[in-house]
């Protein structure tokens, strides 16, 4: 039975939220989870991504549909529950939309992660994983990169709002001793769920490679844009660390495992697997795995993409005591089976709620 019973997971319907939740059962936590599907399928009836996630894991899932904007919701749900630690995935995360929308993104991610502190305080939850990111590194100084390199050069508005909250944490921590934070830096989430059942399905318009890749080669898009290939690396491409979105999940469990049993006040960890893989190479591999052709168009490179970013991940493997477990190839073939048994995503309708909607059956 782990320490920590009751997760309240913010942003639960989205990609990576929805794949920890199954981790997360399966741990044998108890799930809240709210969402306001600005970037996930679902409403009021619910989320097929936790729906499906109960299938996976035999196990109910309480759902609210909640704006983390919205304080007075949000103070409801921890008003109705005894939250023993929340993990706080929602925000907006299109660097695009970020660079034209500068104040939605401050609002929703700033605001949403105050409002939600605040409401914790007063709760008397102190016990929070935040997701983070590799970009609050800008272009790094040294590879693989550490957590130690400086934070902070970013050059777009969603990374800065990952960094100013990090900054917040640790104003918060050192000044309020009682929290007990970790900051996980994710690098590259891609995969889905061996099942298939759940995957990626964002509802907003999406440039992210490994969505792209699969509606190429489902023939819905194309053409993959490749954004550069002058770059100084072996073949000209961008080099990222990718990782499978489960082992994305089981880091978040090894956080929650160290927090509850340990205060660490605030750390801060990346999630990586210290390994850098170009576009090029990552194309090669899924085209293999899959058996499909992915047209490629070699476009300029974006405006404040890095050249190449790999993560060191010996401190989470020290003192999380976890390691990734996927290879590229399963995550284009978890992928890909996500990809052709849902072509068109979750179901957009009828939406069959057998999560506990708002703390009802
Ligand atoms: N996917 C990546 O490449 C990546 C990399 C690094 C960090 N992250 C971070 O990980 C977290 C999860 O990312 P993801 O890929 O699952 O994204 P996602 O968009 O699939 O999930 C985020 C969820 O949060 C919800 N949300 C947003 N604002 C909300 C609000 N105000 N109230 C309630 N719900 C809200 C969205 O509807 C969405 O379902 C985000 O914080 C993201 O910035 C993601």
């Amino acid at each position: 039975m782990p320490r920590f019973k009751t997760i309240l997971v913010t942003g639960g319907a989205g990609y990576i939220g929805s794949h920890c939740v199954v981790d997360l059962l399966e741990a044998g936590h108890d799930v809240v989870a709210i969402d306001n599907f600005a970037n996930a399928v679902g409403d009021e009836e619910g989320s097929p991504a936790l729906q499906r996630a109960e299938q996976i894991t035999g196990k109910k899932i309480t759902f609210y549909k909640a704006d983390l904007l919205n304080k007075s919701e949000i103070n409801d749900i921890f008003d109705k529950h005894q939250i023993d630690c929340v993990i706080h995935f929602a925000a907006l995360k299109a660097v695009g939309e970020s660079m034209q929308q500068p104040l939605l993104y401050y609002q929703n991610n700033l605001l949403g992660m105050l409002n939600l502190l605040e409401i914790m305080r007063s709760h008397n939850c102190y016990q929070l994983v935040f997701s983070s990111s590799c970009t609050v590194y800008g272009e790094p100084e040294s590879l693989p990169i550490t957590e130690t390199h400086p934070t902070g050069n970013i050059t777009n508005v969603y990374g800065r709002t990952k960094y100013f909250i990090e900054e917040m944490l640790k104003d918060l921590s050192a000044a309020e001793k009682k929290w007990n934070i970790i900051s996980l830096r994710y690098f590259n989430p891609v995969g889905a769920h061996p099942s298939g059942l759940i995957g990626e399905d964002p509802t907003k318009e999406f440039t992210n490679l490994m969505p792209f890749m699969a509606q190429v080669a489902l023939g819905k898009k194309p053409v993959l844009t490749v954004f550069g290939n002058d770059y100084n690396t072996p073949d000209g491409t961008g080099i990222r660390d990718y990782i499978h979105v489960m082992d994305l999940a089981s880091g978040h469990v090894a956080a929650l495992n160290l927090i509850s049993e340990n205060h660490v006040g605030l750390k801060v960890y990346n999630l990586g697997t210290g390994k850098g893989v170009s576009v090029k190479e990552l194309v090669n591999v899924f085209e293999r795995v899959t058996g499909t052709n992915i047209p490629l168009k070699y476009v300029e490179r974006r405006l404040g993409d890095i050249t190449a970013m790999w993560a060191d991940a010996t401190l989470a493997k020290e003192q999380l005591g976890w390691t990734t477990k996927y290879t590229i190839e399963e995550m284009c073939s978890d992928f890909w089976r996500w990809q052709t048994m849902n072509p068109d995503g979750y179901p957009k309708k009828n939406i069959k709620a057998s999560v506990i909607i708002n703390g009802k059956s």
